[in-house]
C-alpha cells in the first residue's frame, strides 16, 4: 500500500514536471507569437489604447488586477503545496527573487531634490507633449518636469518619499486605460508564469551546496539586481515626465534612455536573463526569453512611434539594447 502511494507520488511528479516542461515551450511560443503578430498590430494599451479590444478597465486598476497573480500564486504554492525544495536555502532565495519584483518594489514619489548636474536635472530639451491615440495631437510649452532619483541610485533631499508593495499602479499618471482584451489576457500570463516559476522553484529545481556562492548564482543575481534598478529608475523617469492631471507624453531624458528608447524594458529584459542564470531553470529561461521577444516589440513600437511624433526625437539612440539594437 505504502509502496503504491510512492509510486503514485513519484508518477503525479514526474507528470507535473513534463507538464512545466511543456508550460515552458508554451511561454517561448507566447512570446515569438506575440512578436510576430505585434509585426502587424500595435498592443492596444497606453498611447495605442483602441476601443475595439473591449470594454477600456481603468489604468491602476487594471495594472493592480493582472500583476497580482505574478505575487500571490507563487507565494500561495509556497505555503500550501508542500514545497518540498523550499527547505532548502538556494530555492528559498530564486522564489524570494521573483516575489520582490512583484511585491517589493521600492519607489521614489515625485521629488524636486535631484543632484546637480545630474541628468535627470536637465530640463527636457524636446519641451512639447503630444497626446496619444485616444486624444488629439496638440502640441504646447511644457514647465520643467519634476524628476527624481531612486534609492539605491542616489538618496538625497527633503522632498523625497518612498513607498513599497505593488507601487507602480498607485504612482500611474495619467496612465491610458486598459481595453478588458488587453487586460484578461496579461492576467491570464500573470497566473501562467506565477505557477510556472512559482512550481518548478518550490518543489523541482536542485542545487548543489555553495550554489549560493558560485559564478552562476553571483553574475545573475548581479544582472538581476541592476535590471530591477534600471527598469524602476527608467519607469521613475517616465512616470514623472507628466504633472499631475497631464495625459500628454513628452521625450523621456536622462538615465539609460540617453541609450535607448525602451530604457524600462532593457531593465526588465536584463533582469530575468540575470534570474534565468541565477536559478538555471528551464523555466526561467523560458520567461527571459518571452520576455526579450514582447518587451522588444514593445520598445520597437514606441521608438517607431516617438520617431513619428517628436521631430526633435534624438536619432542616436537604440530601439532597447544600448549601442546594439
Ligand atoms: N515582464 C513582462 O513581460 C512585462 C510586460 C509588460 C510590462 N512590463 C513592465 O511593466 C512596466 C510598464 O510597462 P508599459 O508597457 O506600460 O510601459 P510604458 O509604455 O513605457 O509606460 C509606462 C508608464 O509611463 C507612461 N509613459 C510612457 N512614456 C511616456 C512619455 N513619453 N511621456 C509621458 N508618460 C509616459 C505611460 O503612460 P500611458 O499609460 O498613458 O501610456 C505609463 O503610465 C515596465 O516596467 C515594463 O518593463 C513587463
Amino acid at each position: 500500500m505504502e509502496a503504491a502511494g510512492e509510486l503514485w507520488q513519484w508518477q503525479s511528479r514526474t507528470d507535473e514536471r513534463r507538464l512545466l516542461e511543456i508550460l515552458s515551450y508554451g511561454l517561448v511560443g507566447i512570446g515569438a507569437l506575440s512578436a510576430l503578430l505585434l509585426c502587424f498590430v500595435r498592443m492596444p494599451y497606453g498611447r495605442y489604447f483602441s476601443h475595439r479590444f473591449g470594454y477600456p478597465v481603468p489604468a491602476r486598476l487594471a495594472w493592480t488586477l493582472q500583476e497580482l497573480p505574478s505575487l500571490l500564486v507563487p507565494l500561495g504554492l509556497s505555503l500550501f503545496s508542500g514545497a518540498a525544495r523550499l527547505s532548502e536555502w538556494p530555492n528559498r532565495v530564486l522564489v524570494a527573487l521573483f516575489i520582490v519584483h512583484y511585491a517589493h518594489r521600492y519607489q521614489c514619489g515625485s521629488t524636486r531634490s535631484v543632484p546637480p548636474g545630474s541628468p535627470a536635472a536637465q530640463p527636457p530639451r524636446g519641451n512639447h507633449s503630444v497626446q496619444g491615440a485616444a486624444g488629439r495631437p496638440s502640441f504646447r510649452r511644457e514647465a520643467q518636469p519634476s524628476l527624481g532619483v531612486c534609492p539605491g541610485l542616489a538618496l538625497r533631499g527633503k522632498g523625497t518619499r518612498f513607498a513599497r508593495a505593488l507601487i507602480f499602479p498607485v504612482l500611474i499618471r495619467g496612465g491610458k486605460p486598459t481595453p478588458f482584451i488587453t487586460f484578461a489576457l496579461a492576467l491570464i500570463f500573470c497566473v501562467y508564469n506565477g505557477y510556472l516559476q512559482g512550481r518548478s522553484l518550490s518543489n523541482y529545481a536542485e542545487y548543489p551546496s555553495g550554489w549560493l556562492k558560485g559564478p552562476c548564482f553571483i553574475v545573475g543575481f548581479a544582472g538581476w539586481l541592476s535590471g530591477m534598478a534600471i527598469n524602476i529608475y527608467s519607469d521613475h523617469i517616465l512616470r514623472n515626465l507628466r504633472k499631475p492631471g497631464e495625459t500628454g507624453y513628452k521625450i523621456p531624458r536622462g538615465g539609460l534612455f540617453e541609450y535607448v528608447t525602451g530604457a524600462n524594458f532593457f531593465g526588465e529584459i536584463l533582469e530575468w536573463f540575470g534570474f534565468a542564470l541565477a536559478s538555471c531553470t528551464f523555466e526561467s529561461a523560458a520567461f527571459a526569453i518571452c520576455t526579450l521577444f514582447i518587451l522588444g516589440s514593445r520598445a520597437h513600437h514606441h521608438h517607431q512611434w516617438y520617431l513619428e511624433k517628436f521631430e526633435d526625437y534624438p536619432k542616436s539612440r537604440k530601439i532597447v539594447i544600448p549601442f546594439v539594437f
